[in-house]
């Protein structure tokens, strides 16, 4: 792939429009040394919500760990099983040092990714009659999914909508919500630091906004973590949701929820399992769950790949997160620049994005939907199918996020609720039943989303791609290729 000049006119107008970028090369040296790959092969890799890259001296550390230890299973206390335990601690303790999460406040959980956090929080947490689970329309399926306990517990469960065109939401109705609670039961209010949707970064002061009435809090961090730092030291969430492979692509399969204890002690859980309890008994059909951390792990914890939660951080780490939150912002900004302003000759804009069109208060991600001459939506899959021929891997549909979804697109209730109660879909309807129902109207979007090492390159591929769909004629939404 070819190198950018700097006498490339275009590089020059970015470095004048984001001058910050310059402080930022120590990137591009990693890009080459580490994430070689990508461009040997040619990628234009633009998932980075969907999932970050890993550098290869994260394997080789991980790899030569495994090489040179004997581990057990840790839930014994044998000299391999130690050497596991060991190794598992330290992950957890950087974890919270990571965040600057006081060990005294703070307890860290392994969990399988961002879901498995949120599950724990959801079947735990003590809803009932009179509570209330207060939720955004933006939030990840995860999130969502909390409703069902809530639900199947008598609590009220209330969205709180987002305004159109920011994706934001509007602080009076916000402030209205959270004074309406009875504080005498347990109540929880989840939101996305940063939107999987829209990037919009949603403010953290909500937290104590919350607390201070009342409310538990639970800060779903999966899509901010990757370029912000979230300092647990100035806000103190009650819990926080984390996916690892989000921040530093290896492992898979390793999440956290990070919770306050007090948070923690509130909680109940559904059931017991191994490593969860001090003891269980068959005959006197008892048993007592085991403190912090150990009664949320149920089973045996992945004791091979959790060492490599350390080495992920640590690369973070000798990065800095304000330095990707840099290089992030400016490639977002010149993104949305040129993006923008691309027009059709019928005067018509290529695109049509949802969510902030400026740096401020978002992150790396830009979902938008491509128009045709006509002004008409060119469907979602059709982008992603002919951007794929140019290597460029980007995410559609809706990335399990209905609500934020429903708005940006204009789907409204009474539409839905035509969709999910037709006749022969009491209990089954698949994607394509459902965009056949709403024929006619886009039923997702494109998420092109800038990360860890991604470049000015990336950027201007996805422009070149952007500018080859200018003029084009699509067929028209609804009758799209599956
Ligand atoms: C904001 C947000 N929350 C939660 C999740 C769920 O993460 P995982 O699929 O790793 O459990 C995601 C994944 O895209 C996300 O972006």
């Amino acid at each position: 792939m070819a190198t950018v000049q700097t006498t490339d006119p275009e590089f020059s107008a970015f470095l004048e429009a984001y001058p910050a970028y310059t402080r930022t090369r120590l990137l591009d040296e990693l890009r080459s040394r580490e994430y070689a790959r990508l461009d040997s092969g040619e990628h234009i890799y633009l998932d980075y919500t969907g999932g970050s890259l890993y550098a290869e001296s994260q394997l080789r550390e991980h790899h030569e760990l495994l090489r040179s230890h004997v581990f057990g299973n840790p839930h014994s206390s044998n000299p391999t099983s130690l050497e596991a335990t060991r190794f598992v601690d330290s992950a957890r303790q950087h974890v919270l040092r990571f965040f600057k999460a006081d060990p005294s406040e703070y307890e860290a959980i392994f969990t399988q990714n961002a879901s498995g956090a949120l599950k724990l929080v959801g079947e735990s947490y003590p809803f009932g009659a009179g509570s209330r689970f207060l939720l955004t329309f933006d939030n990840h399926n995860s999130v969502n999914g909390i409703r069902e306990f809530a639900h199947a517990r008598q609590a009220q469960v209330t969205y709180i909508p987002l305004a159109l065109p920011d994706m934001r939401v509007d602080e009076a109705m916000l402030d209205t919500h959270l004074r309406h609670i009875d504080r005498s039961k347990p109540n929880l209010f989840a939101y996305p630091a940063q939107s999987n949707f829209s990037a919009v970064l949603h403010p953290l002061d909500w937290i104590e906004r919350a607390r201070g009435l009342g409310w538990d809090v639970l800060l779903d961090a999966a899509a901010f973590a990757t370029t912000n730092e979230l300092d647990l030291s100035q806000v103190k969430p009650d819990f926080v949701s984390l996916s690892f492979y989000k921040m530093f692509g290896y492992p898979t399969g390793i999440g956290a929820l990070i919770a306050r204890r007090s948070a923690l002690a509130k909680l109940h859980r559904p059931w017991f399992a191994g490593g969860t309890i001090t003891v269980a008994s068959v005959q006197a059909d008892k048993y007592y769950l085991a403190d912090g951390h150990q009664a949320f792990e149920d089973g045996t914890v992945d004791y091979l790949n959790i060492p490599a939660v350390d080495i992920g951080l640590r690369h973070l780490e000798s990065i800095g997160i304000p330095v990707i939150h840099e290089r992030v912002r400016a490639l977002t900004g010149w993104l949305l620049d040129k993006l923008t302003s691309m027009k059709h000759s019928t005067g018509v804009s290529l695109v049509r994005v949802y969510g902030p069109v400026t740096t401020e208060q978002r992150g790396g991600a830009v979902t938008v939907n491509f128009v045709d001459q006509n002004g008409n939506p060119i469907d979602h899959r059709t982008i992603e199918i002919e951007a794929g021929k140019d290597n460029i891997s980007l995410r559609t549909g809706c990335f399990c996020n209905p609500g934020a979804g429903e708005t940006a697109l204009g789907i409204s209730r009474l539409e839905l609720d035509v969709c999910f109660t037709q006749p022969g879909h009491e209990s089954r309807l698949s994607l394509d039943d459902f965009r056949l129902c709403i024929d006619g109207k886009n039923s997702g979007a494109v998420r092109i989303s800038i990360g860890l090492v991604s470049n000015f390159q990336d950027v201007q591929a996805f422009l070149h791609f952007a500018r080859g769909l200018l003029n084009r004629e699509f067929t028209a939404i609804g009758h799209a290729p599956h």
